[in-house]
């Protein structure tokens, strides 16, 4: 039994997220996906809301035999791990630029706990640059992000941020 943790912001979540956790799914027996509260930054989505759009969209897509679980943790990722006994933390690399933090993390992460192994997984080329900090600044721009966002992700942004045409 592969435990595995997919640890992120999810402010909101983006087609390149679902992308991951439908590709982990063949990998992993169970994954968590597991929304960082993070005091210092003023998210769009409040936790709860982010849970909500979670379960919503993580419907939309193909489990495999996989199941897949929404929670949220606050403090050290490695030791929300091990309390919850998973062996692998996944994270999405879409470019070269994303390898540089997400190598000093891996490694940190390793030092501190070096029996949990992350695992770096390539989203589809065709959200190689979504990130959700652009998808945010795209649409309150007045800029499309339809593909870029699951629709209900779309929906919920368009009750939230006034845009700018
Ligand atoms: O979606 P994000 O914002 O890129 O996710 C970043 C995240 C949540 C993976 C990272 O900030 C994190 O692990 N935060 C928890 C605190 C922690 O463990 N910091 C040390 C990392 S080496």
């Amino acid at each position: 039994m592969r435990r595995a943790i997919y640890p992120g912001s999810f402010d909101p979540i983006t087609n390149g997220h679902l992308d991951i956790i439908e590709r982990g799914c063949k990998l992993f027996d169970e994954i968590i996906v597991a929304i960082l509260v993070n005091p210092n930054k003023q998210p769009l989505f409040s936790i709860e809301e982010r849970e909500e759009i979670l379960s919503e969209v993580l419907e939309t897509i193909n489990h495999h035999s996989c199941t897949i679980l929404i929670e949220d943790f606050q403090g050290l990722l490695v030791q929300y791990a091990v309390k919850k006994n998973a062996d692998v933390i996944v994270r999405g690399i879409r470019a070269v630029s994303d390898y540089e933090y997400e190598l000093q993390m891996a490694l940190m992460n390793r030092r501190l706990e070096p029996q949990i192994e992350t695992v770096f997984m390539m989203p589809a080329e065709e959200y190689s640059y979504v990130s959700s900090r652009l998808v945010k600044e795209v649409f309150s721009l007045g800029g499309k992000i339809e593909g870029l966002v699951p629709s209900s992700v779309e929906k919920r942004m368009q009750l939230k941020i006034k845009r700018q045409k």
